[in-house]
């Protein structure tokens, strides 16, 4: 009998392990700490914006690929390129151009578009890049960065499928070192009536600058069951003219946490935001999405949306103080909508108990998110997203 629970255990440790090596992809820790050995900068980025956070590939791995978000050419305000995404992956295993286990990084992005496929170099990893940049317009509507073209260490250049305003400038400096590995994004806030430019310029790593989201708002929404571990995470809010109406978790699931040995549950909360004047009724198309802080465990979960009007008030499900046992702070959310009376609840984790509903929006509905989210705790006992807060506007 003893000889079948060791066998057992055993069998766990291999299984758990080979999950941990292979788990760029499944949970991709953000570090804003890791080592790096130079910094890549291009001379032409528009000048729009604040930086965004740096972003570093988890420890061991670099990027072997690029993903881009690209809003189409549009009759109104065109913002060309909005986000570029890393793909790192394991050193040991660069070998080949079709990866299954990678870990994305990407730093600030905006409100539009659509992200493309990912381009993979032939083998190697992502050494040196060159932006296509749009000049100030004067009067005319302004793109900023518009695609971008990586180099691989063995010599075969990449370019993305961006739009083709601007041209290109000079390339950056190569990397010393085995490959890029992180990566920090200048975003444009929306400027509501004004010319959107969304990303302007792009860097490998570098210092971390503050994002200031400045959105008026009218109320703060809280509730009185969060825990404590952790931090307040950074304020986002919907692009001006924009409310909340719909929302995504980011869960922790069963099968994952024994892998891990450690519950986490709720590791994030996205809201996605609509404008009331161009669509009344879900599902939606075109939507921005804002989130604070996000824990490193879990998937993303699929859109939940008010059939009509915007998210008004929320519940948390929170599990209380587990003493020695190991503990998962908030499990789930749900929020009631200003259209009918309807309630659309998240597909979260069922420990704890749901606490008092929260205020209702004065003004619209929320508009804005901010979550306290514990940092990863090495050997101790994770909880992740511990509370939240959401921002009501007029
Ligand atoms: C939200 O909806 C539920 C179910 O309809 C209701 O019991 C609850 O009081 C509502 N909360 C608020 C803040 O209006």
């Amino acid at each position: 009998m003893h000889h079948f629970i060791s066998m057992m255990f055993s069998l766990l440790v291999i299984i758990g392990l080979q999950v941990s090596v292979e788990s760029a992809g499944i949970r991709p820790e953000r570090s804003f700490d890791r080592h790096y050995s130079s910094e890549l900068m291009v001379q032409n980025g528009g000048g729009w914006g604040s930086w965004g956070d740096r972003e570093m590939c988890p420890t061991g791995t670099y990027a072997a690929g690029f993903s881009l978000k690209v809003e189409d050419p549009i009759d109104g305000d065109d913002t060309a390129l909005n986000g570029i995404r890393l793909h790192c992956v394991d050193l040991s295993k660069a070998l080949s151009h079709s990866y299954h286990n990678y870990a994305s990084v990407r730093s600030d992005v905006g409100s539009w578009g659509r992200w493309t496929e990912i381009k993979w170099c032939p083998s190697g990893f992502l050494t040196a890049f060159q932006l296509r940049v749009e000049k100030p317009q004067g009067k005319g509507d302004d793109t900023a960065a518009n695609n971008i073209i990586f180099k691989c260490s063995r010599g075969s250049v990449l370019e993305g499928r961006g739009t083709s305003w601007g041209d290109w400038g000079g390339w950056s400096q190569t990397c010393e070192g085995t490959g890029i590995c992180g990566i920090m994004t200048r975003i444009e806030e929306p400027q509501g009536n004004g010319d959107d430019t969304a990303l302007n310029d792009y860097v490998i790593a570098g210092g971390r600058f503050e994002r200031s989201i400045s959105r008026p708002f009218r109320s703060l929404l809280t509730v009185h069951n969060g825990m404590r571990w952790g931090s307040w995470g950074q304020k986002e809010m919907c692009p001006t003219g924009m409310y909340a109406t719909g929302f995504s978790l980011k869960v922790a699931g069963m099968w994952e946490s024994l892998l891990v040995g450690d519950n986490t549950a709720l590791n994030g909360i996205r809201l996605h935001c609509i404008n009331p004047s161009k669509s009344s009724s879900g599902p939606y198309e075109d939507y921005a999405t804002v989130q604070s802080d996000v824990g490193s465990w879990g998937k993303w979960s699929d859109i939940k949306w008010c059939s009509s009007g915007f998210l008004t008030s929320f519940q948390l499900r929170v599990e209380p103080y587990q003493g020695t046992w190991d503990d998962t702070a908030a499990n789930n959310i749900r929020f009631n909508c200003s259209g009918k009376t309807e309630m659309v609840q998240g597909s979260g984790m069922s420990w704890g108990e749901w606490g008092d509903w929260s205020e209702t929006c004065g003004g619209k509905g929320i508009c804005g998110i901010e979550t306290m989210v514990e940092q990863p705790q090495g050997v101790g006992d994770d909880t992740a997203l511990n509370d939240v807060r959401m921002y009501c506007c007029d």
